[in-house]
C-alpha cells in the first residue's frame, strides 16, 4: 500500500489550517489542494483527455454507480480498466454510488446489508452491498476508491441521521474487509449531517479503521454555509493531519478556498462543467453569463485576467454568438475556461500557502464570490 499510495505534507500555511501536499498514486503524483474535474460517464463532458492534461488536471473523478449501470464493468475491465477504456492515464478517483443511489435511483430499499433500487436509466432492479461496490470499484481500477456510504439529505432529523451514520460506519468496515486491490487506495467517508456528535462518532470510528484518506460527505446538500464550515472545523480536529481529506461534491470557488483554509485537500464539483454548458462562466470578478444581451458587441475575453487558451483567442461576443447559435464549440470553450479557472485557483492556493499569502487569496475570494453562495 505504502508503495502505491503516499501522501506527504510539504508546506503548511502559517495563518490557517491549509497545507500543500504531494500525493502519489499508481498513475502519477498530484499536488494538493487539488480540484478534480467530474467525469461521471467516463468522460469529463466536452473535454478530451489530452485537453484535461493541457489544463493541468492530474486527477479526475468518476462514478461507480453510473458505470456499473452503463456500460457495465465487464467491458471496462476488458479494456484494461477505466484508464484504458477512456484513454486517461493519470489518476482517477471513483465515487462509490453512496450519493448517486440516494439521489438518482428510485424505489430504494435500504437495509443494513445494502441498497435495493431501480436504475434511473431503464428501471432494472439492482442490489448494491459494500462488498459488491468494492468489486465494481476494483474492476474499474481507479487509483482511489471511495467506501459505500449513506449520504443523507438536509434537513434531516437527528434520529434518521444517526441511523445513516451507524450504517455508514458498518459499511466502511465491510468495505475495508472486502477491498483487496493493493494498487488502489480505499478512502473512508464521514457522514453525520450537521450533528457534531454524529460527525465525531463517525470520524473517530473511521480514524480507528485507519484508512489512507477520508472523504467528508453529506455536505453542500442545502445546509447553511456556516454549518458546513463548522463540520469542517470539527473534522480538522478529528482527522490525522498526515492523511488527505476530500470534501465531496464541493467546488464553488469560495467554498473551495474556505475549505482549504480549514485543512481540506481535495475537491470535485460539476458546477464548472455543468454551468459552462449553460453559458455561465467563472471570472476573476464573479460569475458571468455569456447569453447576456450586453455582451453582443463585447470583444473582450471572458475574463481579462485569465490566461487560458479561450481567453487568449476568443471574445465574449463570439462565444455568446456560438451559444445563441447552439454550436457545440460554445460548450467546449466555456468548459475549457471554467476548468482552467478552478485548476488555476487550486494552483494559486498551493502557491500562496507556500509563500504565506494565502489569507489574501481567501479575502479576495470572499469579496468576489461572497454574495453568490447560500
Ligand atoms: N458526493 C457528494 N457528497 C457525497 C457523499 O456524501 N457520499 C458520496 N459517496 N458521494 C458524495
Ligand atoms: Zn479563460
Amino acid at each position: 500500500m505504502k508503495d502505491f499510495f503516499n501522501y506527504e505534507v510539504i508546506a503548511e500555511c502559517p495563518h490557517t489550517r491549509a497545507r500543500v501536499a504531494r500525493m502519489s498514486t499508481p498513475h502519477g503524483i498530484i499536488e494538493t489542494p487539488c480540484f478534480m474535474p467530474v467525469g461521471t460517464q467516463a468522460t469529463v463532458k466536452a473535454m478530451a483527455p489530452f485537453e484535461l492534461e493541457m489544463l493541468g488536471a492530474r486527477i479526475i473523478l468518476s462514478n461507480a454507480y453510473h458505470l456499473y449501470l452503463r456500460p457495465g464493468v465487464d467491458i471496462i475491465e476488458k479494456a484494461g480498466g477505466l484508464h484504458g477504456f477512456m484513454g486517461w492515464d493519470r489518476a482517477i478517483l471513483t465515487d462509490s454510488g453512496g450519493f448517486q443511489v440516494f439521489s438518482l435511483a428510485s424505489l430504494r430499499n435500504v437495509s443494513d446489508d445494502g441498497v435495493e433500487f431501480q436504475s434511473h436509466l431503464d428501471g432494472s432492479r439492482h442490489f448494491l452491498t459494500p462488498a459488491s461496490v468494492m468489486a465494481v470499484e476494483e474492476s474499474l481500477g481507479s487509483d482511489i476508491a471511495m467506501c459505500f456510504d449513506e449520504c443523507t439529505s438536509y434537513p434531516i432529523s437527528e434520529e434518521d441521521a444517526r441511523r445513516a451514520t451507524l450504517r455508514t460506519i458498518r459499511w466502511a468496515m465491510l468495505c475495508k474487509q472486502s477491498h483487496s486491490r493493493p494498487d488502489q487506495a480505499l478512502f473512508g467517508i464521514i457522514q453525520g449531517s450537521v450533528f457534531p456528535e454524529l460527525r465525531r462518532l463517525c470520524g473517530e470510528a473511521l480514524v480507528d479503521m485507519d484508512f489512507p484518506g477520508y472523504g467528508i460527505g453529506g455536505l453542500a446538500v442545502g445546509e447553511p454555509k456556516r454549518m458546513m464550515y463548522d463540520v469542517l472545523e470539527l473534522m480538522d480536529q478529528l482527522l490525522p493531519r498526515s492523511k488527505p481529506r476530500y470534501l465531496m461534491g464541493v467546488g464553488h470557488p469560495l467554498d473551495m478556498v474556505e475549505a482549504i483554509a480549514l485543512g481540506v485537500d481535495m475537491f470535485d464539483c460539476v458546477l464548472p462543467t455543468r454551468n459552462a454548458r449553460n453559458g455561465s462562466v467563472l471570472t476573476s470578478r464573479g460569475m458571468l453569463n455569456v447569453r447576456r444581451q450586453e455582451l453582443k458587441d463585447d470583444l473582450s475575453p471572458l475574463d481579462p485576467k485569465c490566461n487560458c487558451y479561450v481567453c487568449k483567442n476568443f471574445s465574449r461576443a463570439y462565444i455568446r454568438h456560438l451559444h445563441k447559435a447552439g454550436e457545440i464549440l460554445a460548450s467546449r470553450l466555456c468548459t475549457w475556461h471554467n476548468l482552467h479557472f478552478m485548476l488555476e485557483l487550486a494552483r494559486e492556493a498551493r502557491r500562496t500557502i507556500v509563500d504565506g499569502s494565502f489569507p489574501r487569496l481567501l479575502e479576495y475570494c470572499r469579496k468576489v464570490f461572497g454574495d453568490e453562495t447560500d
